[in-house]
Formats: structure tokens, sequence, C-alpha cells
């Protein structure tokens, strides 16, 4: 991490922000890190957006998507290389993870190839089969469905799991926090 790297803040997105969020997107779809989104598909869901920005510009966002009354995906997160491991994609996560909870879902998932970086938050292992809604609705058009190189990771938002869950984040966030500041 360079130190010199101005700090970042996280906020929800802004039709001004689109411009720059842009090119973040298009690099990563190019390494087939996340699918293409079109400068039409983020305007129009300018709302599921949170970005982070630092020094005047975007350098990172991503995104909430509804899919049933019961389930919503976690997509096109991305942090500009140099931003990487500040702790911003943790961020941008809590932080839809929160809009989640304030709608009332009692799950969100990702599908993803950094399956690591989603247990760190407390996200666990599930199988795409398992997200009924997710088939339906894009794997089931997606050429690599029968050959998928994404795992699927689901945070329960609610029940027994949620509460040891939480316990257990707080428990190791002062453990962190209390590294971090030293
Ligand atoms: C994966 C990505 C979103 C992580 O964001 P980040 O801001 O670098 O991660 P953070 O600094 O918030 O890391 C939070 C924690 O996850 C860990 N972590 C980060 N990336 C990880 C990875 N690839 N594997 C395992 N753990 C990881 C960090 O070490 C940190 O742990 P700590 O709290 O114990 O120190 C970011 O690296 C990225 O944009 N990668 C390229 C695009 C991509 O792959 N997006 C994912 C699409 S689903």
């Amino acid at each position: 991490m360079n130190t010199n790297t101005p700090t970042a803040v996280v906020r929800k997105a802004r039709l001004s922000d689109v411009p720059d969020m842009l090119p973040i997107l298009d690099e990563y779809a190019r390494q087939a890190e996340i699918l293409p989104r079109t400068a039409a598909d983020v305007y129009q869901t300018i709302r599921e957006w949170v970005v982070a920005e630092a020094d005047g510009r975007i350098v990172a966002m991503g995104s909430l998507l509804v899919l049933w009354e019961d389930l919503a995906e976690i997509r096109s997160l991305v942090i500009a290389p140099e931003f990487q491991g500040r702790g911003i994609g943790r961020q941008i996560v809590e932080q839809l993870v929160a809009e989640a909870r304030q709608l009332g879902l009692p799950r969100v998932f990702a599908l993803t190839r950094k399956p690591g970086f989603f247990l760190k938050l407390g996200f666990h292992l599930t199988r795409i089969e398992d997200l009924p809604r997710k088939v339906q609705k894009d794997c089931v058009f997606c050429p690599k469905f029968h050959a998928c190189d994404e795992v699927a990771v689901v945070l329960p938002l609610t029940g027994p799991e949620e509460t040891v869950r939480q316990a257990a984040a707080a428990s190791a966030n002062g453990r962190v926090n209390g590294r971090r500041e030293a």
C-alpha cells in the first residue's frame, strides 16, 4: 500500500460520478473479473451503487441488485489497483449490506473469483443452485453456465446464524481496530 494515497470516502453514487466509474468498470470487465456494464446500465441503476471517492475522483464502487423478496446480489465490486488493501472493499460491502438490512432482505450473495475476500467479511460458501432466482435470471443465459468459474458466497442477515456472526464480527473488529490503531 502506498502511504501517500489519499483517504477515500464511501458514499452513495451520483449521476455525475458515472464518467469516472466507467473506465474502472471497463478495465475489470476486460480482465473478466466482472460482467460488462454499459453507461446506460449504470445510469439506469444509479440508485443501486455505492462509490468511494478520493482526491476528487471515484476510485472504487459496488452495487446491490434486489432479485426477489428474499435475495439481493452484490455486483460489480471493483477497487482501483492503487486503492486496494486499504479496507475500501470492506466498507463498500458493509454499506451495501446495511442497505439490504434496511430493505428487510434476509440474505445477500455474490458470485466471485475472490471468495477469500468475502469469507473475511462473514460470508460463507454456497452452491449457485441454491440461488434459484439468480440461476433463472442470469445464469441460464450465460455461456459459462455449465462450466461456471465463479464461487457463490452468501451472508445471512437474519436468524441465529446472523446473531452468532455479528458477535464474532464485533469481537474480531475490536481486535483488528486495536491492531490498526496501534
Ligand atoms: C477483491 C477486492 C474487491 C477487495 O477489495 P479491497 O479494498 O482490496 O479489500 P479490503 O482492503 O477491504 O480487504 C478486507 C479484508 O479482506 C482481505 N482480502 C482482500 N482481498 C482478498 C482476497 N483476494 N483474498 C482473500 N482475502 C482478501 C484483506 O486482507 C482484508 O482482511 P483483514 O481485514 O483481515 O485485513 C479488490 O481487490 C478488487 O477490486 N479486486 C479486483 C476486482 C475484483 O476481483 N472484484 C471482485 C468481484 S466479486
